[in-house]
């Protein structure tokens, strides 16, 4: 593997996702990932642009992995390069994503017919498979070991370290009056290895304020509660000590 290049030059647009688009750098081991202002719901039917999305997204994503990793999950993300733009080791998806609950909400509430905001005795950890066209739909591991998403011992890895990310978030939104209700990961392979890839942001989490349960994740998009972009900045404050301000 090479060394993260020092001064990466932003080449091809290799795909594009709903919240990111990712760019080739002239180091074929390496990707900009760009965070734009987009916000979609249900998989793609809602969708609107929330003016400093991108930015705040990208910084607090950016702060969380950093913990993750300093708790020692190894993780694709290098450095920021800018307000939008993040090098990445570039890795092969593993196409199974990882949720972790804390308390039961949405879908999780939905299909087992349980009050949003009910404690769960410990985490629980779910699997999804990454597709789009399928909207995600639920899996279990032995489904993902057998239809050749994922081999037994990187579902093992994964779910043992979305439940050590869990623990530093937990403490680390609950240190600033937040429960963690849920998150969604996603993991790449690089080298053989599995890295913690993608991102860590409210859009794929849920974050309420503790006591009033309030939403301070992109659930207010999802389900008109406000005004996301507010939301995000109000994030911003209570993460950095300070009030978001575009660069
Ligand atoms: N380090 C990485 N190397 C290569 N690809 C990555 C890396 N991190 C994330 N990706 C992929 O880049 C894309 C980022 O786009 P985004 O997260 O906006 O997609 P999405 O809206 O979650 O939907 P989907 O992931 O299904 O396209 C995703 O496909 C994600 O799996
Ligand atoms: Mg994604």
């Amino acid at each position: 593997m090479s060394n993260a290049p020092l001064h990466p030059v932003v080449g091809e647009l290799l795909y594009e996702g709903k919240a990111k688009q990712v760019y080739a750098t002239e180091d074929a081991d390496w990707v900009v990932m760009r965070f734009k202002d987009d916000a979609t719901a249900f998989n793609g039917l809602k969708k609107a642009s929330i003016s400093d999305k991108g930015p705040i997204n990208a910084k607090i994503s950016a702060h969380l992995l950093g913990l993750v990793a300093a708790a020692g999950v190894p993780t694709a993300f290098a450095r920021t390069l800018s307000p939008r733009d993040q090098l990445f080791r570039r890795v092969e998806i593993v196409p199974v994503e990882v949720v972790v609950r804390n308390v039961v909400a949405g879908s999780f509430a939905k299909k087992l017919g349980r009050p949003e905001g009910e404690w769960l005795a410990r985490p629980v950890v779910e699997h999804f498979y990454k597709s789009d066209a399928l909207n995600d739909p639920p899996i279990n591991e032995d489904a993902a070991i057998v239809l050749g998403w994922a081999a037994a011992w990187e579902l093992a890895c994964m779910r043992e370290r979305a439940l050590r990310v869990n623990e530093v978030l937990l403490a680390f939104w609950a240190e600033r009056n937040i429960d963690l209700v849920d998150f969604k990961l996603e993991f790449g392979r690089a080298d053989g290895a599995i890295l913690l890839a993608d991102e860590i942001t409210p859009d794929g989490s849920r974050l309420w304020e503790r006591g009033t349960g309030r939403h301070l994740d992109k659930d207010v998009f999802r389900r008109d509660l406000g005004d996301l972009g507010d939301t995000y900045r109000e994030l911003h404050t209570i993460v950095f000590g300070t009030a978001y301000r575009a660069e």
